[in-house]
């Protein structure tokens, strides 16, 4: 079944058009990765899904996505819509308080006030991000003292606080060194039984290791889409072969 369906559609920032009639299923319980060049637009059609871009002036978008068939540039709550499509982004931003404040500052928005529950979702949490046994007694200190990659793995966890349906990262792992990123690797395998996952990636290697599927983008068109293997071992278009072969990017 597919989480998230796009149709036509088009992006412009003002009269720069960046991009170019896009048309992609994604399925829900996989990971799905955006794979390309700087530039080509990949966090710009991430951040279209959940509709951060409706903070750019000038942006506008064309055609239809839709998420478990709702068109999320209808008539939706962008709030529940971003509850329901979480994101991380590639440099860690934890919240300059405690690691236990960062879990429980999404429920608390949400209007959670229990303390015993707010316990249960920053254990549950974190124990989700794979991340409880090296923070468990640490929960009152601050996250800025934690590791790059202990960070991530908070903001990861602290996305999951609110109980999205799906998870968006962007090139999530590429500030951490390989320990920390074989650590969210294996964390997305295991989420994606839970979650569907859309990341973007400018290391394909970490493509082939863990995305279900693949779509490979250039110049703002998506060039190429399908089985993650496939991409990789038989492309359908010379210019995925150039882009994976390392001939360009
Ligand atoms: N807020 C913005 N305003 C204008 N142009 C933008 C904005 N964000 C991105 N772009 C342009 O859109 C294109 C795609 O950018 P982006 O989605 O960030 O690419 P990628 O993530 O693949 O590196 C680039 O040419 C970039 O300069
Ligand atoms: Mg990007």
């Amino acid at each position: 079944m597919d989480k998230f369906t796009i149709k036509d559609m088009n992006l412009y920032y003002g009269k720069f058009h960046a991009l170019k009639g896009v048309n992609l299923n994604m399925p829900k319980n996989q990971i799905t990765a955006f794979i390309g060049p700087s530039g080509c637009g990949k966090s710009t059609l991430l951040k279209s899904l959940n509709r951060m871009n409706d903070l750019v002036e000038g942006c506008k978008i064309t055609g239809d996505i839709r998420l478990d068939g709702e068109d999320i540039y209808g008539n939706i709550d962008i709030n529940i819509l971003r509850k329901r499509v979480g994101m991380v982004f590639q440099k860690a931003n934890p919240f300059p308080m405690s690691v236990y404040d960062n879990i429980a500052y999404g429920p608390r928005t949400h209007g959670i006030k229990s303390k015993a529950k707010l316990d249960e979702i920053v254990e549950s949490s974190l124990k989700d991000a794979a991340i409880w046994d090296e923070l468990k007694d640490r929960l009152k200190k601050s996250a800025l003292g934690l590791s790059g990659g202990q960070q991530q793995r908070l903001c990861i966890a602290r996305a999951l606080a609110v109980k999205p349906e799906v998870l968006l990262m962007d090139e999530a792992t590429s500030a951490l060194d390989p320990i920390s990123t074989g650590k969210i690797e294996e964390l997305c395998l295991k989420l994606k039984n839970q979650y569907t996952i859309i990341m973007v990636t400018h290391n394909m290697q970490q493509a082939l290791r863990i995305a279900d599927n693949t779509a490979f983008f250039l110049l703002g068109k998506m060039i190429e889409y399908g089985n993650t293997d496939q991409i990789f071992s038989n492309p359908r278009e010379k210019e995925t072969e150039e882009y994976i072969t390392g001939r360009f990017g």
